[in-house]
């Protein structure tokens, strides 16, 4: 299926019918990330996203697998977050998310498949998180990073905030407050909004986008808002995802068209 490519001056973006379609071409996209990380370095560092948006991309992923056209034996997988505190057992956190919908799933080492620890004493928690930038490093950086949009903005849990762009794209990996929106996103999920754990571990702007390649999935019309400002608005801390326009040319946006309606 072919997607549309509209013309946004700083942005890639392709256009899906659905995102089924959107997820199909995303899984392929990581597939050859991972098969060239392979052929050229032996391995490949993989940044992954929880949430629904990218719940299609890891069944694909785990029937490539299942099929014996992929496999994650030299790869590395970070995630962007996890709530905390949290238990790793807690269903609803993002580390039973990714054992469920893909580590269970592909021949993923256990030591290589990387998520925030939910459980790291509260002094420690800024050391933990920090760790992360350095591990990746170590790694030789992200090939490809899968991101998700929060309706507010938010990439992985770095949320609105007034800061100046120049320090927005220094944001570290660190413990986090959640923001109102996200708050009320995860009620559902835990019950209720005075159950979401109100903080998280985040990965950073800065480690994100200094990954080699960026993708990026946003589908249906509750995100329709947030893409129109993230893609036409200011480039602003305020709107996390806008970001993502100063290193345009490592970024590919894949949505649907339910998503794109509000773009001019
Ligand atoms: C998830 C993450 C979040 C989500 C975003 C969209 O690891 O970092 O930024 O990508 O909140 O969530 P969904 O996909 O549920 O709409």
């Amino acid at each position: 299926m072919t997607a549309r490519t509209l013309a946004i001056p700083g942005a890639t973006v392709q256009v899906f019918p659905d995102p089924g379609h959107a997820c199909a071409a995303a899984a392929g996209l990581i597939a050859r990330s991972i098969r060239e990380g392979v052929a050229a370095r032996g391995g490949a560092v993989i940044g992954l996203a929880t949430g629904n948006t990218p719940l299609p991309v890891y069944d694909r992923l785990a029937a490539l697998h299942r099929a014996g056209d992929l496999s994650f034996a030299e790869v590395s997988t970070y995630n962007l977050d996890e709530y905390y505190p949290i238990a790793p057992t807690d269903p609803r956190s993002y580390r039973a998310y990714m054992d469920r919908h893909l580590y269970g799933r592909v021949d993923l080492a256990a030591n290589r498949a990387h998520i925030f620890d939910g459980t790291v004493p509260e002094a420690f928690a800024a050391e933990h998180a920090a760790g992360f930038d350095r591990w990746i490093e170590a790694e030789g950086g992200l090939d490809l990073q899968l991101l998700g949009v929060g309706r507010n903005g938010h990439i992985g849990f770095n949320e609105p905030s007034d800061l100046r762009v120049d320090a927005a794209l220094r944001l570290p990996s660190r413990p986090t407050g959640l923001h109102p929106t996200t708050v009320e996103d995860a009620a559902a999920e835990f019950g209720d909004a005075t159950l979401v754990p109100p903080r998280a571990l985040t990965l950073g702007v800065a480690p994100i986008l200094a990954a080699r390649s960026i993708l990026v999935l946003a589908f249906g019309a509750k995100k329709a808002e947030i893409l129109a400002s993230a893609l036409q608005g200011p480039v602003t801390a305020g709107v996390p995802a806008s970001l993502l326009r100063t290193v345009a040319g490592r970024v590919t946006w894949m949505i649907d068209e339910a998503a794109a309606s509000r773009l001019g």
